[in-house]
């Protein structure tokens, strides 16, 4: 595993008596995408604000690219690029003159800052659209904008907060082949979403918040073999939910969620059982079932699980 370009030791913050963040820790090796997965109001962005040292920790530390976010704040931004859930580019110039004047802001020549522009653009597919508007353009495509200026300074790690959040799904692809073309790049990118086809998709690593700290750790097919497989069960006749739902309680210590009409689900601890068990126990109980199958857990049956939600939910 390469060296970690972030690492952040038991950061706290919080506002008034609101605790944001308690505790979180997080190691992003560089050259990776890390998924930092979390329900709303779990301290994503407050997180993300405070690597990207928009906002000071109360307490613990962090280092990105070698440097302490709030004692080196100054070397941190050199080497950073944030973008937030809403996108900051300028309605009024086109999308090269926005890059342009980022450029420009970020000191680059003229000449420079319109190579840059114009090389970016033709990068990420933006240069059918780039002497138009920003007015004019789509949400995924402002978005994109929003994105590449970020890179005009080709930052070693890219903090993407909520990139995709409120797009339609072929902007969504679009964003994430652009997130993709990044990492070919060698930009690390610490993106966070609340989405899991999203981290699914785009993150090596997933780190899952809530209530201010991070829950678990690691791709995601280990998170899903933390929680172990899922049984479904279809019942012949829905009346037989009880009888069932008492049945796979006691073979597998769960409660079974109804999942419609004479369907139940229940997480199998450690995958040890064997369908044939699970047939034999309903068969005991009188209850006679349509269809019994195991399965992977999806990522959302994870997360639920390790944010204490309701599975109901699903
Ligand atoms: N500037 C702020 N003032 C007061 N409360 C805040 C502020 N920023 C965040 N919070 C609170 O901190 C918690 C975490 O928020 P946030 O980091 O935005 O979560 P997320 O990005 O995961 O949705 C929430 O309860 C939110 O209301
Ligand atoms: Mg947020």
């Amino acid at each position: 595993m390469s060296d970690p370009i972030v690492v952040a030791e038991g950061l706290h913050k919080s506002f008034g008596g609101a605790h944001a963040l308690r505790g979180l820790d997080l190691t992003v090796p560089a050259g990776t995408v890390c998924g930092l997965l979390g329900p709303n109001g779990a301290g994503k962005t407050t997180a993300v604000r405070i690597l990207a040292t928009l906002s000071d920790p109360d307490a613990g530390h962090a280092r990105v690219a070698g440097y302490d976010v709030v004692r080196e704040a100054g070397k941190v931004r050199e080497r950073i690029g944030l973008a937030g859930q809403y996108a900051a580019v300028d309605d009024k110039l086109t999308g090269r003159g926005n890059l342009r004047m980022f450029g420009r802001l970020s000191h680059l020549s003229r000449r420079e800052a319109h190579r840059r522009a114009g090389e970016l653009l033709d990068r990420f597919g933006l240069t059918d659209a780039a002497d138009r508007q920003v007015a004019g353009y789509s949400g995924g495509m402002r978005r994109r904008l929003d994105l590449i200026t970020c890179l005009i300074l080709r930052p070693e790690v890219l903090f993407l907060d909520e990139p995709t959040t409120g797009l339609d799904p072929r902007s969504r692809g679009e964003i994430w082949d652009s997130i993709r073309e990044l990492v070919a790049d060698g930009t690390t990118v610490l993106l966070t979403t609340q989405y899991l086809d999203e981290a699914d998709r785009l993150a090596d690593d997933i780190a899952v918040v809530d209530h201010g700290r991070v829950v678990a750790t690691g791709t995601p097919d280990e998170l899903k073999a933390t929680i172990g497989d899922r049984l479904d069960v279809t019942l012949e006749d829905p009346a037989a939910l009880p009888a069932a739902t008492a049945a796979l309680n006691a073979l597998t210590g769960t409660e079974p969620t109804t999942t419609g009409a004479g369907r139940l689900s229940v997480a199998l601890p450690g995958g040890r059982l064997r369908l044939a068990d699970v047939v034999r126990e309903l068969d005991h109980a009188g209850v006679a079932a349509a269809d019994v199958s195991l399965r992977r857990p999806t990522l959302d049956e994870v997360f639920l699980r390790l944010t204490d939600r309701q599975e109901t939910a699903l």
